[in-house]
């Protein structure tokens, strides 16, 4: 002794049955947490001045301790001072309220930077759905963590604020500035690589993109989707197969790429009349599809909004490694959407989405005229891209064709 009377504190067994009080019923309450298991023991200002303490456990609240009036600052030693608790029990900041505090029922007053963020958390905890919870949670630890880290300026934090304002202004019908920010920040990436942990030999997957049309045109096998983009010549032969190697027939292929000088149809500066570089097939019964086109170029994404100043800033190119687009569906398989990206290429180390995987990198080959390899055929010498694609059973096909457990 005395840890607990030394920080003001009494234990009072003859408080227990009175005051039952769990968080739920007190919303000004602060968190201590112990390295296992936070939210173990919570500290409790009651509307009647006093500091309860309690531990949850197995769902219920504990009843530990509790004192008259709150210490003006403590050092947790408290905790080791009561039998059952975690020794040292780490104090995450500083006990901040204020004697007088004294607020029950819904009240929500008095925060500072130690108390805040327990406070909303409190509140978001409320939620009714549990993903909602757990998002909302999520959110708020993370976003007042980077707070604390850089502990802005209230002019910094308005640039902030200025920012995403901006970000949303420039979203039009056919401009998406928050895609593009969180494809320069990698986080389109991250959410694609945790959605497709695909078996080893299906396609690897990357970004979508903002230039994927989803009312493409549909064309014959062989077609040239070209329609006066200026460029090389391109010949794409390909086909699409599951994981065990049997060919898919009618599954869609839907592709779109810049022209040689680096735009998309929908962004470039002439007019080509409807959609170019891009279209949607189907694989014949053998699981093959082939087209014409002309070779894409490397290109830097829409720079000229806050996106773009923010690469600016951070001292980055705005610069993509030509590639074609491909997304390739079938019923039954997890829609594939990735690119072939073009051996060579000088962005391919510094993608400014980070959409780059190297099984998805492809030299061009040269075809001379005439017929193909493939049984295809060009009237002219031409580059090649040439690749088979894998898709993977969607996930539910796959739990359904999984063999039954004997038992
Ligand atoms: C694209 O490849 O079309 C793209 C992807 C991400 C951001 C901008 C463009
Ligand atoms: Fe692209």
């Amino acid at each position: 002794m005395d840890d607990v009377a030394e920080s003001g504190l009494s234990r009072s067994a003859g408080e227990v049955e009175d005051h039952r009080i769990t968080a739920e019923l007190v919303q000004n309450w602060v968190v201590w947490r112990d390295a296992g298991n936070w939210e173990r023991f919570r500290t409790i200002w009651h509307p009647d001045g006093r500091m309860m303490a309690t531990w949850t456990q197995g769902g219920r609240d504990e009843f530990i301790w509790s004192a008259r009036s709150p210490p003006p600052s403590r050092s947790c030693k408290a905790a080791t001072a009561n039998p059952g608790l975690p020794s040292a029990a780490p104090c995450l900041g500083r006990l901040a309220a204020p004697a007088g505090l004294a607020l029950g029922g819904d009240a929500v007053r008095n925060f500072d930077e130690s108390n805040i963020t327990e406070a909303v958390l409190e509140k978001v905890r409320q939620a009714k759905g549990s993903r909602v919870r757990q998002v909302s949670g999520s959110l708020v630890r993370h976003l007042h963590a980077i707070v604390r880290e850089i502990e802005p300026t209230q002019a910094e934090w308005g640039q902030a604020i200025e920012f995403l304002t901006r970000t949303g202004q420039t979203c039009t019908d056919t401009r998406q500035e928050f895609i593009l920010l969180s494809d320069t920040l990698g986080v389109s990436m991250l959410v694609d690589a945790i959605n497709h942990r695909l078996p080893g030999n299906a396609t690897e997957t990357t970004v979508l993109g903002p230039f994927y049309v989803q009312a493409a045109p549909e064309h014959g096998l062989g077609d040239d989707i070209s329609k006066g983009m200026v460029g090389e010549p391109l010949l794409v032969e390909g086909t699409v197969s599951h994981t065990d190697g049997s060919p898919i027939a009618g599954a869609t292929v839907d592709t779109w790429h810049t022209d040689g000088d680096g735009f998309y149809d929908v962004q470039g500066p002439v007019d080509l009349q409807g959609l170019a570089g891009r279209a949607r097939f189907r694989t014949d019964a053998a699981g093959r599809f082939w087209f014409r086109s002309i070779v894409p170029a490397s290109y830097p994404i829409p720079d000229d909004g806050p996106v773009g100043d923010m690469l600016k800033l951070q001292g980055r190119h705005p610069y993509r490694p030509a590639h074609v687009h491909f997304m390739i569906g079938h019923f039954g398989c997890e829609t594939l959407v990735t690119h072939l990206f073009l051996a060579g290429d000088q962005y391919l180390d510094s993608d400014v989405v980070f959409g780059v995987k190297d099984s998805l990198i492809h030299s061009l080959e040269e075809q001379s005229a005439g017929e193909t390899a493939r049984g295809n055929w060009v009237d002219r010498p031409t580059k090649a891209l040439r690749f088979d694609f894998v898709l993977a059973r969607e996930q539910s096909a796959n739990l359904a064709e999984a063999p039954a457990v004997a038992g």
